[in-house]
């Protein structure tokens, strides 16, 4: 084992491992030892354009939605510690998926139980009824984590103060865990459609969203967090499959026409973080993604915030040779954080040097294409932290993002993605290109120093 490699153990979980279902798993104890005294966003270990908590902990993104002007990003949260616990929705809004405002938790706990996972849609014909003044309102639908678990959901109109449905539950236990509903509206047949985990995924049909009949059971697909989707196939919105993930990000491809859903191909894995999910109504017509970039579940030492999410990313369903694929990328909108570049092209690098040796920033938003040439091995080392680069067709094309304790790679234009969270090594050098075994040779590299997202230099 290397001097990197120790340096991670026991620290570093890759955000994409096997977890399994039961929420106490995500019960940990936290670190002794002080707060750190840093203000706010300047903490040492506080992502810098990931979004996390201010204080406390977080795990899936929720109601992931766009309602006047505002991205919404809601989140399982523990208003009351730095663990898994007393799951409550925490909420920040953002004009641009960039920069975020953190808000007071807007659902709490109540008799019917504990508050997880979930969505959120606009109402925009009104149909629940619970619009005003001509506005349409916003729905939040929820898992009641009680006994039984059922689902229920709560409105607003302001995208600010949210009112629990006095008729709650909206449906009731299907089987035991059954949780996580994703509801979209189904235009074609103008109805809502919820996904939800029972098992396997079901779905059901409702006119109002308080009303639910079931419509199928038993997609296979994977566990927790579903989303269904359609997705134009090469960008032909007149070609259209529809997706299912799970939780873990894995996918399914297939046909629905508002009674069932047919799955063609899939399920495909993918490491796009746990529990992801889209944004609903997106105004720009996109399909973007979060995850929760699950890490240790202990708090980083002094940190008031324990766990982050993903970047958001956009998908797209491409044609390859292996059949049609989901392909993620980081949204546009995140390049508005880049400052100062330095640019490479055509260079010979061998090993034993760091043509990065003059960069002294800590975050990094970097593209290249990379040839192998005679090497065994091309990457990065950030902060003490090894990233080999995946040669695809001759060739390693990526898109890494290094924030504070994250990197997230982004390879062959988004048909692999990874995203890591590590411990820095504070000694080592901010960022280092590596070559073991021969020379490669850049074709292109461009590092681009970022700012930081929150308010804070
Ligand atoms: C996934 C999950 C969901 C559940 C939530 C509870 O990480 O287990 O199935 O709703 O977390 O926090």
């Amino acid at each position: 084992m290397n001097k990197h490699n120790s340096l991670h153990v026991g620290w570093v979980i890759m955000a994409v491992s096997v977890m399994t279902v039961d929420a106490k798993e995500k019960k940990a104890v936290a670190p002794e030892g002080p707060l750190t005294t840093a203000p706010l966003y300047q903490e040492q270990y506080r992502p810098q354009f990931h979004f996390s908590s201010v204080t406390n902990w977080l795990n899936d993104p929720n109601g992931l939605v766009f309602y006047k002007g505002e991205y919404h990003l809601f989140f399982q949260h523990n208003p009351k510690g730095n663990v898994w616990g007393n799951m409550t929705w925490g909420h920040a809004v953002s004009p641009d998926l960039v920069h975020w405002t953190q808000l007071d938790p807007v659902i709490y706990p109540d008799k019917l139980g504990t508050i997880f996972s979930g969505s959120a849609v606009v109402d925009w014909k009104n149909t629940s009824g619970f619009g005003k003044d001509g506005q349409p309102p916003l729905v939040c639908i929820y898992t009641s984590f009680g006994q039984p678990a059922t689902q229920s959901i709560a409105y607003s109109i302001d995208g600010r103060t949210f009112t629990k449905y006095e008729k709650n539950p909206v449906l009731g236990n299907v089987a035991r865990g059954n949780r996580d509903p994703k509801v979209i509206w189904h235009e074609p047949s103008k109805q809502w459609v919820m996904i939800l985990f029972v098992q396997s995924f079901d779905l059901f049909s409702s006119p109002n969203l308080k009303d639910w009949t079931p419509l199928q059971s038993k997609i296979e697909c994977g566990r927790e967090c579903p989303d269904i989707f359609p997705m134009p196939v090469d960008g032909d919105s007149k070609k259209i499959k529809w997706v299912v993930t799970a939780a873990s990000g894995s996918y399914i491809i297939g046909e629905f026409d508002g009674k069932e859903f047919k799955a063609e191909v899939g399920p495909f894995p993918s490491h796009f973080g746990y529990a992801v999910q889209t944004f609903s109504d997106e105004p720009k017509g996109r399909r973007i993604q979060i995850g929760w970039l699950r890490g240790a579940k202990a708090p980083y030492p002094g940190m008031p915030f324990n766990q982050q999410m993903t970047v958001p990313a956009e998908l797209t369903l491409k044609t390859t040779p292996s059949g049609l694929r989901l392909f993620r990328l980081p949204v546009k909108e995140l390049e508005v954080l880049r400052g100062k570049v330095n640019t490479w092209t055509d260079r010979t690098i061998v090993p034993g040097t760091n043509l990065l040796s003059g960069l002294t920033h800590d975050l990094y938003d970097i593209e290249g294409e990379i040839q192998p040439g005679s090497s065994k091995e091309v990457g990065f080392t950030v902060r003490g932290k090894p990233v080999p680069l995946n040669f695809i067709d001759g060739r390693a094309k990526f898109r890494m993002l290094v924030d504070r304790i994250t990197i997230e790679l982004f390879e062959d234009d988004g048909a692999q993605t990874q995203a890591m969270i590590f411990m820095p090594d504070d000694k080592a050098p901010p960022l280092e290109l590596f070559v073991t075994g021969g020379e490669a040779r850049i074709v292109s590299l461009k590092v681009h120093e970022l700012r930081s997202a929150w308010p804070v230099k």
